[in-house]
């Protein structure tokens, strides 16, 4: 029998000669590959993206990063490059990629609603983009960010059972529900919705346990601010700018933001806004 530590060395030998084909440098997934020279084409070979040349690794491209044990494609990054095109369809092809982080370009047309489709997909980020139209069904991924784009209608019912993390949507004109969001056990911890027409009820909204970012202001929304947003430690809170009414529920952190965050309602009323009637 090896003992222990011979085992550990020949594991060590073997990690050391093999190396060249562990590293993420050597492994570029082909098909993988040959999609990203596509997506080049695509957003008409703009000069950020120079280093995609196919006789290198595709894992040692700008924006990219690999398993680098299997080699797929695992992050794409296309931040701020002054891009205008519409969103490649040729990242359908990249099934294993995790996060797609293309803000502050100028995308436009619809979001595809493939990228929802990603198995692997958890964070997509396309804030400051041009993208027109509604918000696909099949876009319930984990961590989603589209702020300041131009996407109207309300929000697909499908997001209703979707687990969310992050949600900021602000700058658009969405309208409708939003409430499906909240519910007392999801997982939500950061919801931006503000400046929208989002319009319903917030009666009876159950506030995710996790939430301690809630910044709706700038839309229509009514009702009453429902008796928990009071026992909550708010990172950021501001209902500002809705049709709200009824007293605010008082509790260290609603008073700790001041009045600027509940003002311009339709009959909020209580500190830090003046007494109710
Ligand atoms: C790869 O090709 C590009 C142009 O096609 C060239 O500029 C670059 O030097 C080449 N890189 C390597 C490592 O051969
Ligand atoms: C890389 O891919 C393998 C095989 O799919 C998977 O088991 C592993 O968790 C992945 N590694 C990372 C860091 O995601
Ligand atoms: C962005 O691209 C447009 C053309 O598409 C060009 O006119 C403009 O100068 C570019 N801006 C920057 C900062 O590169
Ligand atoms: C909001 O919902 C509550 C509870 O169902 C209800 O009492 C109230 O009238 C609703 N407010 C408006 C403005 O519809």
């Amino acid at each position: 029998m090896p003992s222990t530590k011979d085992q550990y060395f020949s594991f060590l030998f073997l990690l050391l000669t093999s190396t060249p084909i562990l590293t993420s440098a050597a492994l570029c997934d082909k098909a993988d590959k040959s999609a990203l020279i596509a997506i080049k084409s695509e957003l008409n070979n703009p000069p950020g993206l120079s280093s995609w040349t196919s006789n290198t690794s595709c894992c040692t491209w700008k924006g990219i990063d690999c398993n680098t044990t299997t080699g797929r494609v695992t992050y794409l990054d296309i931040f701020a490059q002054n891009i205008s095109a519409p969103i490649p369809p040729s990242i359908a092809k990249l099934t294993a990629l995790q996060s797609l982080n293309a803000p502050y370009n100028q995308f436009y047309g619809p979001i595809p609603p493939f990228l929802g489709l990603l198995p692997q997909l958890t964070f997509l980020r396309l804030d400051g983009n041009l993208l027109t139209g509604s918000i696909p069904p099949t876009l319930t991924i984990l961590n989603l960010l589209l702020a300041g784009n131009r996407l109207i209608g309300p929000l697909p019912p499908s997001f209703a059972k979707a687990n969310f993390a992050t949600v900021i949507l602000y700058d658009n004109q969405l309208t409708g529900d939003a409430s499906f969001l909240f519910g007392r056990d999801k997982n939500l911890n950061a919801l931006y919705l503000q400046n929208n027409k989002f319009s319903f009820n917030l009666t009876n909204v159950e506030i995710p346990e996790v939430l301690d970012i809630l910044v709706i202001d700038h839309n229509e929304i009514y009702g009453s601010l429902p008796a928990e947003v009071a026992a909550r430690k708010w990172l950021q809170f501001d209902v500002s700018y809705n049709q709200l009414c009824g007293p605010i529920p008082q509790g260290r952190y609603t008073t700790h933001f001041g009045a600027k965050r509940f003002g311009h309602n339709k009959c909020l009323c209580g500190p830090p806004l003046a007494p109710c009637k």
